[in-house]
């Protein structure tokens, strides 16, 4: 990818797909900016890394997003790709989980990426071109036990960045929805951490590593393509989900267990 010249934000660049993706963008040329609530992890992002600029910003704060935004566009040009990384995955049955972390899910998750579409896709529809990639997962598109709060929130985005893309389809800016299975990132902890259902302990051992989710990434977008599923096997999944719901339902019953 050459990035030469380009200008790129990626939010949840202190960890994970966030954080691999500024290095990538910066080490092909372009500037990058990274917002975080976790100061380290960006401090740890741009370490060595002249072309990438910190911001510490919570996401769901569109004031504080628009302004990061507006800060680095006049220092380094408009935006030419957003990643919309950001996100929290604290499972849970739904009855048990505390509601101010379910709705918390989704303030984060889908909140955070209102607010940064809000501030970033408009200029990028006036200026006719742009590349916008929102992070949903398969978890957004395939819900199953102990993981509805942020199924919920994955669900979200996955038709919010649908939409966006419909209303916006001839304006020049590609967008791509990415929902991978399991990926081996930090976030996964957040998810052990709570209740850890034995669907993701049947992945563990074969997540995929964030460079063939981002590599997925990269050829939807020269594609042309809205989803990313990134592996074969999650393509069946997504049509599966569509086709045989009750199929779908089943087998996650029995491996649960209820
Ligand atoms: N890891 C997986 O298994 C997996 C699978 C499918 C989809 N995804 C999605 O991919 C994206 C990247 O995930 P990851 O695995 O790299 O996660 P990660 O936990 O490694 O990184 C997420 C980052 O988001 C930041 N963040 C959380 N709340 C924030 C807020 N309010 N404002 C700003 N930053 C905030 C965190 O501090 C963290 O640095 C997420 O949207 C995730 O839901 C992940």
């Amino acid at each position: 990818m050459a990035y030469q010249g380009k200008s790129a934000l990626v939010t949840g660049g202190g960890s994970g797909m966030g954080a691999l993706a500024a290095q990538q963008f910066a080490a092909a040329g372009a500037q990058v900016a990274i917002l975080d609530v976790n100061e380290a992890g960006l401090k740890e992002t741009a370490a060595g890394n002249p072309n990438i600029h910190p911001y510490v910003v919570d996401i769901t704060d569109f004031a504080a997003v628009e302004a990061a935004v507006a800060e680095f566009e006049s220092a380094h040009g408009p935006l030419d790709r957003v990643y919309n990384c950001a996100a929290i995955m604290p499972f849970g049955k739904l009855l048990e989980q505390d509601p101010a972390v379910t709705n918390k899910l989704m303030s984060i998750n889908y909140g955070g990426l209102v607010c940064v579409a809000r501030a970033t896709v408009p200029g990028m529809v006036a200026r006719g071109c742009g590349e916008f990639a929102s992070f949903a997962s398969m978890s957004g598109i395939i819900p199953s036990l102990m993981m509805g709060g942020y199924n919920a929130s994955k669900a979200a985005v996955a038709t919010y960045t649908e939409v966006l893309w419909h209303e916006n389809r001839d304006s020049g800016v590609k967008f791509v929805c990415v929902c991978p299975p399991a990926v081996a990132t930090p976030l996964l902890n957040q998810g052990k951490e709570t209740t850890w259902p034995k669907l993701m302990q049947q992945s563990e051992g074969s997540e995929l590593t964030p460079d063939v989710v981002l590599a997925a990434v990269d050829a939807d977008l020269e594609k042309g393509n809205f989803w990313c599923t990134v592996t074969r096997e999650a393509k069946i999944g997504f049509y599966m989900r569509r086709w045989m719901p009750n199929a779908v339902w089943n087998n996650i019953h029995k491996v649960e267990g209820f």
